[in-house]
């Protein structure tokens, strides 16, 4: 065997070298460039320049070795050619190669590949997202315990928890002596209680639909009080109406705080005191805009601030707010008065939840919530095959879309208080009084008055037309 022991010797002297000289690309600089004799062919072990305390080559043999001892002008100025490119630096993570310090977005975290000591790495900042991959299939790989399934919503998807708390609920919690309101007393017989009610069935074309807030309004305060406000007026008179939640949020901005939240009790007073114009009149935009409805008490009559369908329209007032106290109290007063009004407290889970009867018992106590305003339409009971056991529930509104949940709807456990949803229940009984009295003076016609809007899905499709 031949041995070639030039290279040998060369390679273990290189070997030394290289552990003194990394040479950097901002080594730039004339080197070989300074030799009188200029480059040298072949291999001319003398043939270098000092650089750094020691030597770099300008003759051919400098590009033989892996370690590269050239100069680093050897390749620009010996052989006309652009140096070869530093051995490029990647991080390889889900699939694909990135760049160092190059940046990227996975779900809602921004992520970098980074040198972590001498290693590439990639490093991601630490915030929940709404939508987790592994909350997810936790959460329908046991479905025997939580008793529902999760899915991925496209827009929840890469938006960060404390996001879709701040901007997707809207409930402000309320000060502890609104809290503790002295709960309606209600005399009835418990057995008239039927095991199963749905508003929408028992009022059927009176039932306002599920609303969608609608981007980052978080108002669910102002939309489920004029859901539900609609709802009674509606079944008190036998028309379907729909009150726009937002004359509102416009409106009602004292000590309220529009599309960061607001307090359910001042809501309904703000309708009691002032009255709704119809959604028709002041069409729902999920922003806090100018109020455009004057503000007086007295007022029987506005302006639609929209000019149409007509130009005038009745304030609609209703009585005043009451508390309900337990489930059955609940239930007797949807049955007998439409939908009511739910606090509920918020944690990730239930942005995923899909379909089943949810509750919040199987969530860790530490986690991050908030608070969010709902409407109650109805209940029932079923055997869940997930659960193995009868579950009641209560059906509910939410005011994401019809493309969330159940169409737009819910359900949870009933008489437990999963998630405190039956430790705030709120409601408040139409009062067509005052618009009574204005029809009969004779002065008014409704039918060129009443809303021709039964539900919001038209207003959903304005709202995408304009962006
Ligand atoms: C390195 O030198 C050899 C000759 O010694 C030559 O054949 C080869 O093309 C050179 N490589 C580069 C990248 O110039
Ligand atoms: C969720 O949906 C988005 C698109 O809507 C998709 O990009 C993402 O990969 C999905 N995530 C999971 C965990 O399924
Ligand atoms: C919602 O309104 C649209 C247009 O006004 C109507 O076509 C549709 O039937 C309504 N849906 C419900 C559930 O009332």
């Amino acid at each position: 065997m031949k041995v070639d022991w030039r290279a040998i010797v060369v390679t273990v002297g290189l070997w030394i070298c290289v552990q003194a000289i990394k040479y950097a690309p901002d080594l730039e600089g004339p080197y070989c460039e300074t030799r009188p004799k200029g480059c040298c062919p072949g291999r001319q072990d003398g043939c270098s320049v000092p650089i750094l305390g020691t030597l770099c080559y300008c003759d051919d043999f400098c590009n033989r070795t892996s370690n590269d001892d050239c100069c680093p002008d050897f390749w620009s100025h010996c052989k006309g050619i652009p140096r070869p490119p530093e051995e490029v630096r990647t991080c390889y993570f889900q699939g694909r190669y990135y760049l160092h310090r190059e940046k990227f977005k996975v779900n809602c975290k921004e992520c970098e590949c980074q040198d972590v000591g001498g290693r590439m790495d990639v490093l991601c900042e630490t915030q929940e997202c709404i939508v987790e991959e592994e909350v997810i299939s936790q959460i329908n790989q046991n479905s025997r315990e939580f008793g529902w399934r999760a899915g991925n919503y496209s827009e929840f998807w890469g938006r960060r928890l404390d996001e879709g708390l701040a901007k997707r609920l809207g409930n402000l919690h309320s000060k502890k002596k609104v809290l503790k309101m002295e709960p309606l007393k209600l005399m009835y017989d418990a057995d008239s209680i039927p095991r199963s009610f749905d508003s929408r069935n028992e009022w059927p074309g009176l039932i306002t639909g599920p609303i969608d807030q609608t981007g980052d309004c978080a108002a669910s305060w102002a939309v489920s009080t004029a859901a539900v406000a609609s709802d009674r007026y509606a079944i008190m008179t036998k028309r379907p109406i729909t009150l726009a939640p937002q004359h509102l949020l416009s409106c009602n901005s004292k000590s309220q705080q529009g599309c960061n939240g607001g307090h359910l009790t001042r809501a309904w007073i703000f309708i009691r005191k002032f009255g709704l114009v119809p959604e028709s009149c002041y069409s729902w935009v999920a922003a806090q805009t100018e109020c455009r409805v004057p503000k007086k008490k007295k007022l029987q009559m506005s302006k639609c601030p929209q000019g149409r369908p007509s130009p005038f329209t009745p304030l609609y007032r209703v009585g005043p707010v009451y508390k309900l106290k337990n489930e059955k109290d609940i239930m007797f007063d949807i049955m007998t008065s439409g939908p009511v009004q739910a606090t509920m407290k918020i944690s990730r889970e239930f942005f995923l939840y899909k379909t089943g009867v949810y509750h919040c018992s199987s969530a860790p106590s530490n986690k991050r919530t908030g608070y969010h305003a709902v409407r109650i339409i109805g209940w029932g009971s079923e055997f869940s095959p997930l659960t193995n056991r009868e579950e009641r529930f209560w059906i509910v509104s939410n005011s994401w879309g019809p493309s969330w949940g159940e169409r737009g709807y819910f359900r949870i456990r009933r008489g437990s208080n999963e998630c405190e949803i039956e430790s705030f229940v709120i409601a408040a009984w139409g009062s067509p009084s005052d618009v009574n009295n204005l029809i009969n003076s004779g002065k008014y016609n409704i039918d060129s008055l009443v809303d021709q809007a039964h539900n919001m899905t038209d207003v959903r499709n304005d709202l995408m037309r304009r962006k």
